[in-house]
């Protein structure tokens, strides 16, 4: 016998739960084409040596590599940014900016658990080309306008960092070099700590205990970025470093004011981000409760495209993940409903009008609706609890008495009101009522 369960951390999504989550994919997409994102198809499997280079050992260790039957080293996509980077330096015709989506599968070992999958779902969207802040706030802007539309802007924190800004900071106490990357490493699991394990974690990794402190105590800072910023400028030492970090930050804070979306956006030191090819602006989105894991993430990753060859392209973007959504727009009661929808059932009677009920689906379908009619020979009876289980908005009843007057019947299952509607008008009345 075959085991009929899929593998763990993967799902089996029959079509009442596909149809919700695809209501959803079509926000983010309609919204990525609306800030002319353009949609790119990429392969699903790639060479390891990509992720080698700059994804991080933990995401290379989450991979599911193997040699295929040419004895290649190949990896199924666990992130599309690096697949994109080699895109990108691929093709040195590419007018900039680039601008592009896509919404497909990836693949990690991971442990499971809540929000954490083996096989899900991204959206990438991403800008190359573009140096400056307005690119950062663009793609920020379009996070943002995504969750507005799924009813869930009040509920959603967009926590803003810059691993530049977070690093010259690090360094006016005295935390620099390896003690900062092993500091970073830990900030990075920050909201999974309490303040001792934090504590202890830093401590661990060769920190003192008085700099282990002021890791805390900077990583704590969290507000409205243009006053968090001014703070951290007054109480930082003079420093060339801190002073362009802290510079651009106030310059991207003026650009999401006027994208109108600063209003979402808190900067917060303790955002690092696990991949380690970010160059400078990191940032995340989570739920107001602060219950579940990161809606999105992304950032800069200006250097990314340089390491696959000559040109060197900046780079900004971020991936929208489905799993931790889908929970958030489930509590907030803004989850698509899990059923089928269908526009019109047409309904032979017997097996005489068939044909009949055949044309009208097909001039139904014609105008872009979604018709079905019988495959089974089923009874009226049986064709009605059919036409319900699909959620059939319009039975079209056709009989052959009827026929002979010209008239077929159509139901409106919602109301179960019945109308007798001339054969010539039944297209366009279907259309004016359902269009
Ligand atoms: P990431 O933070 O690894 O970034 O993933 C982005 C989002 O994808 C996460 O915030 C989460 O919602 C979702 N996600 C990640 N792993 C899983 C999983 N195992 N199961 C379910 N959902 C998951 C990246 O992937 C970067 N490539 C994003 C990026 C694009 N940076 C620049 N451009």
């Amino acid at each position: 016998m075959v085991e009929l369960s899929s593998l763990k951390g993967m799902y089996d999504r029959y079509p009442e739960e596909r149809a919700a989550y695809r209501a959803v994919i079509d926000v983010v997409e309609e919204t990525a084409r609306e800030f002319g994102f353009r949609e790119i198809d990429v392969p699903g499997v790639e060479r390891t040596e990509l992720y080698r280079v700059k994804s991080g050992d933990e995401l290379v260790e989450q991979t599911y590599s193997f040699e295929d039957r040419g004895g290649r080293e190949v990896t199924l996509v666990p992130e599309q940014t690096p697949t994109r980077a080699r895109l990108v330096q691929q093709r040195k015709d590419l007018k900039t900016p680039i601008k592009w989506f896509d919404t497909s599968k990836r693949w990690r070992y991971e442990q499971v658990q809540k929000g954490r999958d083996r096989e899900f779902f991204q959206t990438d969207i991403d800008v190359f080309g573009v140096e400056s802040v307005e690119a950062d706030a663009e793609v920020v802007a379009c996070a943002a306008r995504i969750f507005e539309k799924l009813g869930v802007d009040d509920q959603v924190r967009f926590l803003i960092n810059d691993r530049d800004l977070l690093e010259a900071l690090l360094e006016t106490v005295d935390v620099v070099g390896e003690d900062a990357e092993a500091a970073m490493r830990v900030i990075d699991d920050r909201e999974k700590l309490s303040c001792e394990e934090f504590l202890g974690r830093l401590r661990e990794q060769g920190l003192s205990t008085a700099d282990a402190r002021d890791v805390e105590e900077l990583t704590a800072v969290s507000g409205p970025i243009a006053e968090t910023v001014d703070d951290l400028a007054e109480r930082a030492p003079d420093d060339e470093r801190v002073e362009r970090a802290v510079e651009r930050m106030t310059d991207l804070a003026a650009a999401l004011e006027t994208y109108g979306v600063a209003d979402v956006c808190r900067l917060d030191l303790s955002i690092v981000r696990g991949l380690a090819y970010y160059t400078g602006l990191v940032f995340e989105a989570f739920d107001a409760g602060g219950e579940l894991r990161a809606l999105f993430g992304g950032g800069r990753y200006d250097d990314l495209v340089g390491l696959f060859g000559e040109q060197e392209v900046p780079a900004v973007g971020f991936a929208f993940g489905y799993s931790p959504t889908a929970k958030l727009l489930q509590q907030a009661g803004e989850w698509p409903a899990e059923a089928l929808s269908t526009d019109v059932y047409v309904l032979p009677v017997s097996d005489s009008v068939r044909e009949t009920a055949l044309s009208f689906a097909a001039d139904l379908r014609e105008t872009g609706l979604v018709v079905e009619t019988d495959l089974t020979g089923r009874s009226v009876g049986g064709q009605f609890g059919y036409a319900d289980g699909i959620g059939a908005r319009r039975v079209i009843v056709v009989g052959e008495n009827d026929l002979a007057d010209d008239v077929v019947t159509v139901r409106d299952m919602d109301t179960g009101e019945e109308d007798l509607v001339p054969v010539d008008d039944v297209v366009g009345k279907l259309v004016a009522d359902l269009g």
